[in-house]
């Protein structure tokens, strides 16, 4: 397989320790490369980029695979827009195509004591729709809901969910209007082998 260098041109907004980084994979490559855009261009995505976002977060891992979650797509501009002025920290008023809320669907979960698992599987789900996007050259950002009890209860008043449908998290897709510098994260102090 071809090396493709992290250097190439859509990641040139990378810290330059990252920029000599070679990798063999372009699924890496992807996950590398990934940061959060806040700011839209306000243009809209196509059917298709919103199909292929909400396949790949449905394609995530969730224990004993009970897929414990539901997608509210928010396309409509003045419901954005109402999102963006009740939850500042959600970017929703930068000009997001759209605003994604991955849920979980507590009537899925797990029965008894394992039922946070919900949060493990739709975090699990998330990450796959923002790697998704930037795969797409698209951009989003996870802006937190649950454990925050107030926000998670506004978004449900707001979009009329049932109780048993608890959003984790609004996540606000788009075309970039900005290019964040991505962040080179990775400490060999955070790994411990076989023991700690
Ligand atoms: C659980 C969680 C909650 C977050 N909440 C917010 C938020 O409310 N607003 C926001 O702008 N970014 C939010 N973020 C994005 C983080 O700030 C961002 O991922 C972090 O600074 C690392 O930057 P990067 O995503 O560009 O690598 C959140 C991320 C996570 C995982």
């Amino acid at each position: 397989m071809a090396v493709v260098a992290l250097s190439m041109a859509a990641c040139n907004n990378q810290p330059t320790e990252m920029k000599n980084q070679v990798t063999t994979n372009p699924a890496i490559e992807n996950i590398m490369t990934r940061v959060s855009v806040r700011e839209f261009t306000g243009e809209k995505i196509s059917d298709a980029q919103l199909d292929t976002l909400l396949r790949a977060a449905m394609a995530a891992p969730s224990a004993i695979n009970k897929q414990p979650w539901a997608f509210i797509v928010v396309t409509d501009e003045a419901k954005i827009a109402a999102l963006g002025e009740a939850l500042p920290y959600s970017r929703c008023s930068n000009k997001p195509a759209v605003a994604i809320i991955p849920c979980g669907d507590l009537s899925k979960a797990i029965e008894g004591d394992m039922a946070n698992f919900w949060i493990n599987d739709v975090s699990a789900a998330t990450e796959n729709l923002l790697l998704a996007a930037h795969s797409m050259g698209l951009g989003a950002v996870w802006t937190g809901l649950h454990p925050d009890m107030n926000r998670a209860k506004l978004v449900q008043e707001m979009l009329g969910l049932p109780e048993h449908i608890i959003p984790l998290c609004v996540v606000p897709v788009g075309h970039p209007a900005e290019q964040p510098e991505v962040k080179n994260k990775y400490k060999e102090e955070n790994i411990h082998y076989n023991k700690w």
